[in-house]
């Protein structure tokens, strides 16, 4: 869909208002540069990198812990990646940990411990995309790139009643100012998230209502348009508990694909068919479980049932590790196999 209703207001003048409500209301958050201090780059990409698949309230504590372990780029470039694995677990997308580190060692080798400054440049390191290189750009580099997240995917689209995915980048292209850029790229998400809600927006406090397209028109819950989405196909797998003691059997996952090398309860394959417990990792008398646990990948959901078994030790295979069940917290588990352990409460 078109703009129909251009807004009235030049884009200068959005920015200067939406500037001037963020620095009344801006939020404190951990790792933003209060007014007038400098932003440090490598808080920038971490947070930017931990908040794109979790929301900021989740995101706050996890940050000052990774911070107060890892400050800086050299520290997280002599990091082991099984250390940051386990500092990751529970935020998803494993991949984005691993390319933190092999992002931190190129930065250290090969741009004497500091980030380049322009997006481009920055679109070159491992696990930079176009998002976070914009990201990183505008706020710590004070470069003038849009930053498109969903928060300012939907200002922007309500703005100018802007339709697809193009017509809205643009559109949050012709307010971006040339100076403070990541300020105006963080009003945008604090706006989105305060104010410019997907339901109930609260146009009355927004200092853009002016200049606001879907406001005028009273459609503002009709933006962003969202493309229909085919339904996730559902898969089925069995989770196994094998206990010898008080401890309980875990594997390294395969260094490829899905949660790759990272240690997980056993599984068998995930198939379109509720599964039993024909492909146990161990011999033991298995029993299913009444409780199952249902997890949302991108791709797929997965309805996992959990069988459990007292076994003897000797009797894994290679690549067994036996971890206490009392500190399984402390395992790193992704939250798949944590929501396991929590349904199966702690034993066989
Ligand atoms: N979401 C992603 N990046 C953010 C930031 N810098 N501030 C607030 N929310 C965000």
């Amino acid at each position: 869909m078109a703009a129909k209703h251009s807004p009235p207001t030049p884009s200068g003048a959005i920015a200067d208002d939406l500037l001037g409500w963020y620095d009344r209301h801006r939020r404190e958050l951990p790792w933003r540069a209060s007014p007038g201090e400098v932003p440090d780059p490598y808080r920038v990409w971490l947070s930017e990198v931990m908040l794109q698949q979790t929301g900021v309230a989740t995101v706050a504590p996890r940050f000052a812990a990774w911070i107060e372990r890892w400050p800086d780029f050299a520290s997280l470039a002599s990091a082991s990646d099984d250390d940051v694995m386990a500092a990751w677990a529970g935020l998803g997308y494993y991949a984005r940990a691993r390319n933190l580190v092999a992002c931190a060692k190129v930065v250290v080798a090969e741009h004497a411990g500091a980030f380049p400054t322009t997006e481009a440049a920055l679109r070159q390191l491992p696990g930079i995309g176009d998002y976070t290189a914009a990201a990183i750009a505008a706020i710590a580099f004070e470069e003038p790139a849009t930053v498109v997240d969903a928060n300012v995917e939907r200002v922007a689209s309500r703005l100018f009643r802007a339709g697809t995915k193009s017509a809205v980048r643009a559109a949050a292209e012709s307010i971006t100012p040339p100076v403070r850029s990541g300020d105006f790229a963080q009003a945008m998400m604090d706006l989105g998230s305060a104010i410019c809600t997907p339901s109930n927006p609260r146009c009355l406090l927004c200092p853009l209502r002016g200049a606001c397209a879907a406001y005028a028109a009273g459609d503002q819950e009709a933006f962003p348009v969202k493309p229909a989405k085919p339904p996730k196909p559902q898969r089925h797998g069995t989770i196994f508990w094998a206990q010898a003691g008080d401890e309980v059997l875990l594997v390294r996952r395969p260094p490829k694909g899905l949660l790759g090398g990272m240690r997980a309860l056993p599984t068998g394959s995930w198939t379109g068919h509720p599964p039993g417990v024909t492909d146990a990792p161990i011999v033991g008398d298995w029993r299913l479980r009444n409780a199952t646990v249902a997890h949302g990948f991108t791709h797929f959901d997965l309805q996992l049932a959990l069988a459990t078994a007292r076994v003897e030790r000797h009797a894994a295979g290679d690549g067994a590790i036996w971890w206490p069940i009392e500190s399984l917290r402390e395992a790193g588990l992704p939250t798949v196999f944590a929501k396991a352990a929590e349904a199966i409460g702690g034993g066989a």
